[in-house]
C-alpha cells in the first residue's frame, strides 16, 4: 500500500522522473525474466559453424544467415529479407514505428573467424557451454554475442512499450574476410540503409570496471608472400650449406622489415600517418593500464614497439606490421631432412589515419621484391585491406552512448582507439555520411580469433540494457 502510495506521489509530483523509473524497471526486470532464454537462442546461434572463410562451412553461413533473419522477425521487425551478394548474404531486417522519428542502423556480422587449432580448445568451438560465467565459443564475443544483443534490446524494448524511434539492421556474412561484397551492396541501397546513425557493436571497453567507447579503428593490408630457391626439395645434408634456402632467406627478409626502433622499414610507409597532437595523445594515455598485469595476462616478461609510443599509442595511433602464418617445407612429426623449393607467409599491416591500404600493399610488394637476394624468386600478392576510421566524439550519437553507458554502468565511459579493423565502417561514413558509434561491449581479454574465445554472462545481458538505453538517449537528444 505505501509503495503504491509513494508512486502516486512521484507520478502526481513528477511524472518524468516517474516514466524514468518505470521504464527502468520494466526494461531491466523483462530482461532478467527472459535472461535464460536469450542465452539459449544465442547458444543455437553459436552451434551454427558460419566460418566464411572456409568453402567447406557455406551451408552453414547460409543456416546461420536464415536463423537471423528468423529472430529478427520474431523479436517484432515488420520484414526481414536475406539478401544474395556475390559472396554470404547479408541478412536485412527493419521494423518502421513513424516516419517523422529518428532511424538507428544497426550493423553487424553473423560470419565467424575458423576455429582452428582445434586441439587448444578446452570445449568444443561449436558447442557453447557457460564457465565462470563466460559464454565458450567461437563468435561468442565477435560477433554473434554483441549482434545478438541487439535483437534482444529491439524485443524488449517492444515488449514493454519503450522503442521510442525505427531500426533497421543490417547484419552480413563477410566481415571476418574482408566486407569485399559489402561495398557495392551500401553503394547500391543507400535509400535503403537511410538513417541517423549507424550503430555496431563490435569492438571492447577497457574492463568492467572502466567502460569505454571505440573512437578509432585500424585499416589493414593483407599480403601473402611466397619465396621460391631450388626447383625442387632436395636433401638438406646433399645440397644443404651450397644452396640458398628459401625459409632461412624469407625469414631474414621478414626481419629486416622492422627495424631495432621498432620502425617499419618499407620506404613511404611513414609519409601520410598522422602525427596526434599531445593533447590529443595525453588523451588516449588518460585509460588505465597496468603493464605487470598486461604482461602476466599474457605470460610475457617484455613488450616491444615503436619506440616514444606508449602500448595504447602503439596498438591505437601507429601503424604495425605482423606475420600471420609462416609455412614450407616439413611440418610434419618427426623429423625428415628437406631444403625446401618454396617458402611462405602471410603478413598483415595495421593502417591509422590517413594510410590508404592499396597505396601500403603497393609499396610493400615493391620493398618487398626490392630486398630478395639473388638466387631466390618472390611472388607477392594482395588479400583484402580496408581504410582505418575514426568517430566523433562530439556528436549527438556519441553523447547519446556515453550518456548510455553512465546510466546502465554508473560510470562515464572514456573514448579510446582500438587496434582492429572493421573495413566497412569507413566506407558507411564515406557512402552514407552517417555518424557511426562504436558501442561494444568485448573485453581485450575475452580471446577472440583465438582457442577458447568466450564473452562475459553479464557483458550479454549488461549490453542489452545499454543499448535499450542508447535509443532512449539518441532520441532526447535528436528532439
Ligand atoms: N570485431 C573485429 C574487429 C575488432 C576487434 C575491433 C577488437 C576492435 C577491437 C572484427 O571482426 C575483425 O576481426 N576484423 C578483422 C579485419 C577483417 C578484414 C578480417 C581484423 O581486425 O583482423
Ligand atoms: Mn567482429
Ligand atoms: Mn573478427
Amino acid at each position: 500500500m505505501l509503495r503504491y502510495g509513494l508512486a502516486l506521489i512521484i507520478f502526481i509530483f513528477a511524472p518524468h522522473f516517474y516514466h524514468y523509473v518505470m521504464d527502468n524497471n520494466s526494461i531491466t526486470t523483462y530482461i532478467e525474466n527472459n535472461k535464460q532464454r536469450f542465452l539459449d537462442e544465442l547458444f543455437e546461434l553459436l552451434r551454427i559453424p558460419s566460418v566464411s572463410a572456409d568453402e567447406k562451412f557455406a551451408a552453414d553461413v547460409r543456416k546461420a544467415a536464415d536463423v537471423v533473419k528468423g529472430r529478427l522477425l520474431e523479436a517484432g521487425c515488420d520484414s526481414a529479407e536475406i539478401i544474395e551478394t556475390e559472396g554470404h548474404p547479408v541478412v536485412f531486417a527493419q521494423k518502421i514505428i513513424d516516419e517523422n522519428l529518428p532511424t538507428i542502423v544497426v550493423y553487424g556480422h553473423y560470419d565467424v573467424q575458423p576455429a582452428d587449432p582445434y586441439e587448444l580448445w578446452d570445449s568444443p568451438p561449436f558447442e557453447p557451454v557457460i564457465k565462470d560465467d563466460k559464454i565458450y565459443a567461437r563468435g561468442s564475443c565477435d560477433d554473434k554475442g554483441q549482434m545478438y544483443m541487439h535483437i534482444k534490446a529491439l524485443e524488449t524494448m517492444i515488449h514493454t512499450g519503450t522503442l521510442p524511434c525505427n531500426v533497421k539492421f543490417m547484419i552480413e556474412g563477410e566481415e571476418e574476410v574482408g566486407s569485399d561484397n559489402l561495398g557495392p551492396f551500401v553503394k547500391e541501397n543507400k535509400e535503403k540503409l537511410a538513417g541517423d546513425v549507424i550503430l555496431i557493436s563490435d569492438t571492447s571497453i577497457l574492463s568492467n570496471d572502466n567502460p569505454s567507447i571505440c573512437v578509432g579503428l585500424r585499416g589493414l593490408s593483407y599480403m601473402e608472400v611466397e619465396v621460391t630457391g631450388p626447383n625442387r626439395d632436395l636433401h638438406s645434408g646433399v645440397y644443404g650449406g651450397a644452396v640458398a634456402n628459401p625459409i632461412n632467406i624469407l625469414c631474414g627478409m621478414i626481419s629486416s622489415l622492422i627495424d631495432e626502433h621498432g620502425r617499419i622499414t618499407i620506404p613511404g610507409f611513414y609519409d601520410k600517418v598522422a602525427e596526434l597532437s599531445s593533447e590529443e595523445r595525453d588523451d588516449i594515455n588518460r585509460a588505465p593500464f597496468n603493464l605487470e598485469e598486461y604482461k602476466s595476462d599474457l605470460e610475457i616478461e617484455r613488450i616491444v614497439g615503436e619506440e616514444g609510443f606508449t602500448t595504447y599509442e602503439r596498438v591505437g595511433i601507429r601503424p604495425a606490421l605482423d606475420v600471420n602464418g609462416i609455412w614450407g617445407g616439413y611440418t610434419g612429426e618427426g623429423a625428415k631432412t628437406v631444403l625446401p623449393s618454396k617458402a611462405h607467409a602471410k603478413i598483415s599491416m595495421r593502417l591509422v589515419p590517413n594510410q590508404n591500404d592499396e597505396e601500403i600493399s603497393e609499396l610493400f610488394t615493391k620493398h618487398f621484391k626490392a630486398i630478395a637476394p639473388a638466387g631466390v624468386k618472390v611472388k607477392v600478392i594482395s588479400h583484402h585491406g580496408g581504410l582505418p576510421a575514426v568517430t566523433k566524439t562530439d556528436s549527438l550519437a556519441y553523447k547519446a552512448a556515453s550518456n548510455a553507458f553512465t546510466d546502465t554502468w554508473g560510470k562515464k565511459p572514456i573514448p579510446t582507439r582500438d587496434g582492429g579493423s572493421i573495413p566497412i565502417v569507413a566506407l558507411f561514413k564515406e557512402e552514407l555520411k552517417t555518424d557511426v558509434v562504436l558501442l561494444g561491449f568485448g573485453l581485450d581479454s575475452d580471446a577472440i580469433h583465438s582457442p577458447n574465445e568466450h564473452f562475459g554472462v553479464f557483458n550479454f545481458i549488461k549490453g542489452i540494457e545499454t543499448i535499450t538505453s542508447f535509443y532512449k538517449h539518441f532520441v532526447a537528444l535528436n528532439k
